[in-house]
């Protein structure tokens, strides 16, 4: 079985192999086939999201499809950015943006609980799917927090590491993410069905 891997991010493509590899005969990223697809994320959920671009992967190439989507929910603000985590300033705006209006957002609020949550979507050519989702809690600090990392890691202190996401190394956040243990339920999944 062929699986192509929904996204262009090289850091996902490489965590995606190494985590479920072994189920698929090739695997191949979107660049990798010369594939332009980029769903617009029309979902209201993660679910929904990551379904939606696997789904359109698989209908233009016959093979199987893996695609994840994620976000951060924050308990104070009924949960988000969530769905919106990418585009929360608006759409076109950057990281920096995003946590500035987060900063502000929270600026009064003494419950600081969070998580970020991932959604993995696999589909295949039969119409088969298969969802599993992974979390990681922790809290809004009150200012960013080291330089690693992407989007909302230096204001997201981790319950697992005792710091936040953009203090830790890249190994040290792979162990306790979202993605990550998104990834490693599925494989939980395809062992139950693969054997
Ligand atoms: P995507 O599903 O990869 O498009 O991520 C959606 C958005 O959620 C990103 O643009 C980030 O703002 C946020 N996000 C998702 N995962 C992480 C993470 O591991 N660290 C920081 N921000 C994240």
């Amino acid at each position: 079985m062929k699986l192509v891997i929904a996204s262009n991010n090289a850091h996902k493509i490489a965590e995606i192999k190494t985590i479920i590899g072994g189920f698929f005969e090739e695997i191949y990223s979107l660049k990798e086939l010369s594939l332009e697809i980029d769903p617009e994320e029309t979902g209201k959920t993660f679910e929904e999201n990551a379904l939606l671009k696997a789904r359109a992967v698989t209908e233009a190439t016959g093979m199987c499809a893996l695609s994840d989507d994620s976000g951060l929910c924050v308990e104070a603000l009924n949960g988000a950015p969530g769905v919106y985590s990418a585009r929360y300033a608006g759409v076109g705006h950057d990281d920096g943006e995003n946590n500035a209006l987060l900063l502000k957002n929270m600026q009064d609020k003494t419950l600081r609980k969070a998580y970020f949550v991932s959604c993995v979507a696999l589909t295949y050519p039969d119409g088969k799917e298969i969802i599993a989702e992974g979390r990681t809690y922790g809290s809004i600090l009150t200012e960013l927090k080291g330089n690693n990392g992407f989007g909302y890691d230096p204001l997201f202190y981790s319950d697992d590491l005792k710091k936040s996401f953009g203090e830790a190394s890249a190994e040290e956040k792979n162990t306790v993410s979202h993605r990550g243990r998104a990834l490693a339920a599925l494989k939980e999944k395809l062992t139950g069905q693969h054997g």
